[in-house]
């Protein structure tokens, strides 16, 4: 993909589980595109995997280890990426998912979810990126610019059947946004954004599980109703949300804050008719 209009040279930006497979795409284009990124994840060496397309980035990569759900690990992530740096310019929320055990499905009703996995998922989603909203963000209000990127999805404008608290907990995401758009705006400068990007159907391993039958590799009827959902037609790749990501993160987007975009091959917008 060509992103020539962007130049990220000079601006460091903090990715949350940016080890994963989003975050870490995010993570190689932004390198590219001349930004100093700071991969942070509970797991550094899942960063590994990275390795090749980051070093041949015109911008530098940082793997920092931080758990989204630990605030004095962020603490600590912060001051390393701040002496490596010297300042936080962008923050992207990309530590999020799913559990399968919070998960319906014949074996598991609803009313037998087992409340840890409930708050697994609350925690992880709502908590674990207000933390790195909070830690990073207040670097953003000192210095009186920055900009957010929060990970919603297409359950938190409808919700989907079987994922109860993945479903609130990204309609959550999507409620934060606006709130802290407008408190970022209004407490500490109108030059602070924050947007989030609603991701459609991207086949990782957080959801492989429910698109996929593991056997024999053919489309759940879940996989189907879905892509019979799409418009276009088929599943994101993760270069799919590159555009939209570098556009609300640069100038290009100077008046534009509390949005959240869906990224979901017209999956929003179709009646199923
Ligand atoms: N994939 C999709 O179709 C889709 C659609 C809509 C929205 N999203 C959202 O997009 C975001 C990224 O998803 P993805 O598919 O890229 O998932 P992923 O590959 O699992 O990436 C998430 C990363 O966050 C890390 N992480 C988990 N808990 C953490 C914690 N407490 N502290 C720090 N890092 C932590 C994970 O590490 P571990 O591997 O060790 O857990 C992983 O490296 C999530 O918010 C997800 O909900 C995904």
């Amino acid at each position: 993909m060509n992103f020539e209009g962007y130049n990220f040279r000079g601006q460091t930006i903090v990715i949350t589980g940016g080890a994963g497979v989003l975050g870490g795409e995010m993570a190689c284009a932004l390198v590219n595109a001349g930004a100093n990124v700071a991969i942070l994840d509970r797991d550094p060496a899942l960063a590994d995997r990275l390795k090749d397309r980051l070093d041949k980035g015109s911008g530098r990569a940082q793997v920092v280890y931080g758990d989204v759900l630990k605030r004095e690990t962020l603490i600590e992530a912060k001051g390393i990426i701040l002496k490596e740096f010297g300042a936080i310019d962008g923050l992207i929320n990309a530590a999020g998912g799913n559990n399968p055990k919070a998960t319906t499905s014949d074996g598991l009703a609803f009313f037998d979810l087992p409340e840890d996995a409930l708050r697994f998922v609350f925690d992880l989603n709502i908590v674990g990126t207000m933390l790195p909203c909070q830690v990073f963000g207040q670097e953003m209000a000192k210095q009186k610019h920055g900009v957010i990127l929060n990970i919603s999805s297409m359950n938190a404008f409808r919700p989907l059947t079987r994922i109860p608290a993945y479903s609130a907990a990204k309609a959550g995401v999507s409620n934060f946004t606006q709130w802290l758009a407008v408190h970022m705006a209004y407490e500490y400068s109108p030059e602070i954004r924050v947007n989030a990007i609603a991701p459609g159907f991207f086949m990782t391993e957080q959801n492989r599980f429910l698109l996929t039958d593991e056997k024999s590799g053919e489309l759940t009827d879940r996989g189907k109703t879905i892509i019979a959902h799409t418009p276009m037609g088929r599943f994101g790749n993760p270069e799919d949300l590159l555009g939209t990501v570098f556009w609300l993160l640069s100038d290009q987007a100077g008046f534009v804050t509390g949005i959240v975009v869906p990224i979901d091959g017209g999956f929003s917008a179709f009646s199923g008719v």
